[in-house]
């Protein structure tokens, strides 16, 4: 009997990853459900490790290959990615199963030999070469950026397994290996959340990627992430999901992420939701000091607009708006329209900052900007309203070009 037992998803491939129950954080992502690092073993002539798992976890991931064979009898490991969640424990298991080839893109081979020296061992891959082991043929395709310069597709044409690395994966530790085992909702939130945090920079390349793989010879039947549960069934759902997360087409929603002093922005962003929402807008306000940087990041994935306020505090934003913004602004987001509030007591450089964030981010500032000496009166509360619905109509004249 096996503690860690492998996990048989084709014929002749076996998950053996490792289950992170306990991780909360992945690179400032809030990782509320856990992860997994997914490890595949295809037991052809040439027995083939496809990636393996961060370095805390290699016992785990060897004592699920030995569930199977004996790890010695490994011959190749493939890394599709070296980031470390899926390096990290490489040179432990090269050492520990001495394969004959260690195959990797070219940008793979330098990012392992800088992180851990052992370039020499890398024999490079690129998009179009394929591997025979014998029984079974690997085949690769480059995904640069997706999620790192490094990262590359596998493909086992004989199992019809796409080894796609980070992509169509989930932060979610359960014990459940394969996708259609978990209730949809759960799914679709924790992909969607993964594709917002991880991804959504890299849409527009998702999107040529979409193209590149509806054209492709390659017709998978199990789509084998790094991270999270295998899909075998309905694969279109994740790949339709993928599609249309990447177009980030502007809806008939809001975003109004703040945080306030002395209540003064909370107020003003209440009134500016209210404006919004009499537009037929669906408005969702987010707290930051009561929110994650990742929540604002899930509901930014499907909306059409940011709304963001801040008070001023020694001259600069509030902490935590200044961490959502920085947070946000590195994952690119695309068309979006927005605006910018707060309340100060005498300099007042805020708004302008939350501006000169927005504006780098492209987003596309509408209305007037609206500062707010100490606390709002009426006046300034209708004004607030009023941006709200310059804000609400602006979005829905949008959503329906
Ligand atoms: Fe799961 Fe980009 O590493």
């Amino acid at each position: 009997m096996s503690v860690f037992p492998a996990v048989k998803i084709s014929d002749h491939v076996y998950w053996v990853g490792a289950i992170d129950w306990t991780i909360r954080d992945f690179h400032g992502y809030r990782t509320g459900q856990g992860s997994t690092y997914n490890a595949y073993l295809v037991l052809a002539d040439t027995v083939t490790l496809i990636d393996t798992v961060k370095k805390p976890f290699c016992e785990e991931m060897l004592a699920r290959v030995a569930s199977v064979i004996d790890p010695a009898r490994i011959d190749c490991i493939v890394s599709n990615h070296s980031e470390m969640d899926h390096s990290g424990g490489l040179p432990e298991v090269i050492a520990a199963v001495k394969p004959e080839r260690v195959y990797a893109s070219a940008m793979g081979k330098k990012t392992l030999d800088d992180h851990f020296g052992i370039g020499d061992l890398i024999h490079v891959v690129k998009s179009g070469d394929s591997i025979d082991l014998g029984s079974m043929t690997l085949e690769f395709l480059e995904t640069r950026m997706l999620h790192w310069p490094d990262s590359m597709f596998t493909y086992c044409v004989e199992e019809k397994v796409l080894f796609s690395q980070d992509a169509f994966g989930m932060h979610l530790a359960t014990a459940e290996r394969f996708a259609d085992e978990i209730e949809p909702s759960i799914l679709e939130y924790e992909a969607a959340t993964y594709y917002a945090n991880i991804l959504l920079p890299y849409s527009n390349l998702i999107s040529k990627l979409a193209e590149t793989l509806s054209q492709s010879p390659w017709k998978p039947e199990i789509i084998a992430p790094d991270h999270g549960p295998v899909w075998r069934k309905d694969l279109d759902t994740i790949i339709g999901h993928y599609t249309d997360w990447a177009l980030q087409r502007p809806s008939r929603k809001a975003v109004i992420v703040y945080d306030t002093m002395w209540h003064s922005t909370e107020r003003m962003a209440r009134a500016i939701a209210e404006g919004t929402a009499s537009r037929g807008v669906d408005v969702k306000i987010m707290p930051a000091s009561a929110v994650h940087r990742s929540d604002v990041a899930y509901e930014i994935l499907d909306a059409g607009a940011l709304l963001a306020g801040s008070p001023t505090l020694n001259n600069n934003l509030f902490p935590s708006m200044a961490d959502v913004l920085t947070y946000l602004k590195g994952l690119k987001p695309q068309n979006l329209i927005g605006a910018a509030f707060g309340s100060y007591g005498w300099s007042g450089e805020s708004v302008k900052q939350i501006e000169e964030v927005l504006t780098a981010m492209k987003v596309s500032l509408v209305g007037e900007s609206i500062a707010c000496l100490y606390a709002p009166d009426q006046e300034m509360l209708d004004r607030c309203f009023c941006l709200g619905v310059t804000v609400g109509d602006e979005l829905v004249k949008r959503c329906d070009a």
